[in-house]
């Protein structure tokens, strides 16, 4: 069964005492819903993996981490890798995103390499992917998704794939106030599935969870999460306010 989840990514925002409090009230919120079926991961700063990973142990939100370094160990000063974010508790990273492929300049290759040791590490990957706004009009958008896959994440076994979460949050819609129509998002996850299906077969295909993102908010979530292939989303600024971040959950 396809797994719905709700992923606050709260990029570099809140420091530890913000973060511990912040998680705590999401933390108490869905320990008091147990009839909560989707998933809720928090991905946090890496301060903020280790005391989060402790407020959530025994409840029913996850945890993941929003990079990880692109080498195992040794002498790489400032990086954290996938090995240490696995030692904290947490279950998830994410990779790719948009923002550490502009400003960081991380290509396929790089971010294949991440996923690889995510995954060889007991990591489970939001693997994500997404075309900028000249793309999406000069209708290069679904060219750059398929490449994104093939060269960052179809050299994966078929059992790795299978700890794969891919979100397609195309970039003119992050952190805008511009959202994917809700038919412009269904298109690209029923594009992603099929080649999920041509490269991993229709078992792996169906049983991927493809999550949204890109300015969701509580308005649009419930139309976009409607959709047959949009099992969910990847939630920036509004994972930041609990009311809004709970509306969107509860919108699945
Ligand atoms: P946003 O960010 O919801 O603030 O647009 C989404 C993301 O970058 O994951």
């Amino acid at each position: 069964m396809r797994k719905k989840i709700v992923a606050g990514n709260w990029k570099m925002n809140m420091n530890l005492e913000e973060g511990l409090s912040f998680a705590k009230t999401i933390n108490q919120y869905f320990d008091e819903k147990p009839s909560q079926k989707t998933e809720v991961i928090l991905c946090t700063p890496y301060i903020h993996l280790n005391g989060v990973s402790e407020i959530v142990k025994k409840g029913k939100v996850a945890l993941g981490a929003q990079n990880c370094a692109s080498e195992d160990s040794g002498a790489f000063t400032g990086e954290i890798s996938a090995g240490m974010i696995k030692s904290t508790g947490a279950q998830y990273v994410i990779i790719g995103h948009s923002e550490r492929r502009t400003y960081y300049h991380e290509n396929d290759a790089l971010l294949n390499k991440k996923t690889l040791l995510a995954v060889n590490n007991g990591l489970k990957v939001i693997f994500c992917c997404g075309e900028v706004k000249e793309e999406r009009e000069s209708g290069k958008h679904l060219d750059v998704v398929r490449r994104q896959l093939q060269d960052g994440l179809f050299s994966l076994s078929g059992s790795d794939m299978s700890k794969i979460v891919i979100a397609y949050e195309p970039v003119w819609a992050i952190g805008t106030g511009l959202t994917a129509t809700p038919e412009q998002a269904q298109d690209m996850h029923h594009y992603i599935r099929g080649l999920v299906k041509e490269k991993y077969g229709r078992e792996i295909a169906e049983d991927l969870t493809i999550l949204y993102g890109g300015s969701c908010k509580p308005s649009n979530a419930a139309e976009i999460f409607s959709k047959p292939d949009v099992d969910g989303g990847l939630i920036g600024g509004a994972s930041l306010k609990k009311e809004d971040f709970v509306a969107i959950v509860e919108a699945i």
